[in-house]
C-alpha cells in the first residue's frame, strides 16, 4: 500500500480507547474557521489579548488564533484539573496566573469545554478584577446540561452532550490530549482507577 494511503488509513481509525468518535479532525478545523470569523466580526480589526487555559486549550487555541489576522498578545493560565477523574470536584484553583498586564485591554479567554462553569467562572472573576476594556469568553465544546454555576460563553464551537470526551487537547489522567479527533472515553478506561 503506498505510504499515504496507509497514513490517511491510519488518521482515520478511531483509538481503540473511544467509545464513539464525536467530532472529526476535519469537523473541528471547519467549525475553528468559522468560530474565527465570529471572533474577528464582534472584535473588528483592534489588537486583543487571548489568554488560554493550559493545558486543555493549547491545541485550540494554537489552531484558532492561527485563523484570525488581528494583532493579538497571548498569555495562559493555569487551573487545577481533575487528575485521573471525569467530574469535577470542589473549588478549582488557580496554579500559575498570567503575566501580561490586561488593564484597558481587550481580552479573549479561551477554553476546551465548558462544564459545570466552575473553572471559568473563577477565571473571568480573576480578569475582570484587573478591569480589561472587555471580557468575552470562547470554548471549543458546551456541554450545557451539566452546569452547576451560570456561565455563558460568547462563542461555543458545539453543543455536547454530558460524556466525557477526550482528544485535541483533551485529556483524562494527562492522555490522549494528542488525538487529533475528539470522541467518547469507554468508561472502562477510567472505571478502573479511582474516577
Ligand atoms: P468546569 O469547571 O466543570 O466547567 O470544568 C472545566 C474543565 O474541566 C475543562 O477546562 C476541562 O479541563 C475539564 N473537563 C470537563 N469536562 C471534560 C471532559 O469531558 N473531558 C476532559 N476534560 C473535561
Ligand atoms: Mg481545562
Amino acid at each position: 500500500m503506498p505510504a499515504a494511503k496507509k497514513t490517511a488509513r491510519r488518521r482515520s481509525a478511531i483509538h481503540p480507547d473511544l467509545a464513539t468518535l464525536l467530532l472529526t479532525e476535519a469537523q473541528i478545523k471547519r467549525r475553528v474557521r468559522t468560530l474565527a470569523k465570529e471572533i474577528k466580526t464582534a472584535f473588528g480589526d483592534g489588537e486583543f489579548t487571548i489568554v488560554s487555559l493550559i493545558n486543555g486549550a493549547i491545541m485550540f487555541t494554537a489552531d484558532l488564533m492561527r485563523e484570525i489576522d488581528n494583532p493579538v498578545r497571548l498569555d495562559c493560565i493555569r487551573v487545577s484539573s481533575y487528575g485521573a477523574k471525569t467530574k469535577s470536584v470542589g473549588t478549582p484553583s488557580v496554579i500559575a496566573s498570567i503575566t501580561l498586564d490586561i488593564t484597558g485591554r481587550n481580552v479573549l479567554l479561551v477554553d476546551d469545554i465548558l462544564d459545570t462553569g466552575k473553572t471559568l467562572n473563577l477565571v473571568a472573576a480573576l480578569i475582570l478584577k484587573q478591569k480589561p476594556a472587555s471580557l468575552r469568553t470562547c470554548v471549543l465544546l458546551d456541554k450545557k446540561s451539566r452546569r452547576e454555576v451560570p456561565f455563558q460563553a460568547d462563542f461555543v464551537g458545539f453543543d455536547i452532550p454530558d460524556k466525557f470526551v477526550v482528544g485535541y487537547g483533551l485529556d483524562f489522567a494527562e492522555r490522549y490530549r494528542n488525538l487529533p479527533c475528539i470522541g467518547v472515553l469507554r468508561p472502562e478506561r477510567y472505571n478502573s482507577g479511582s474516577a
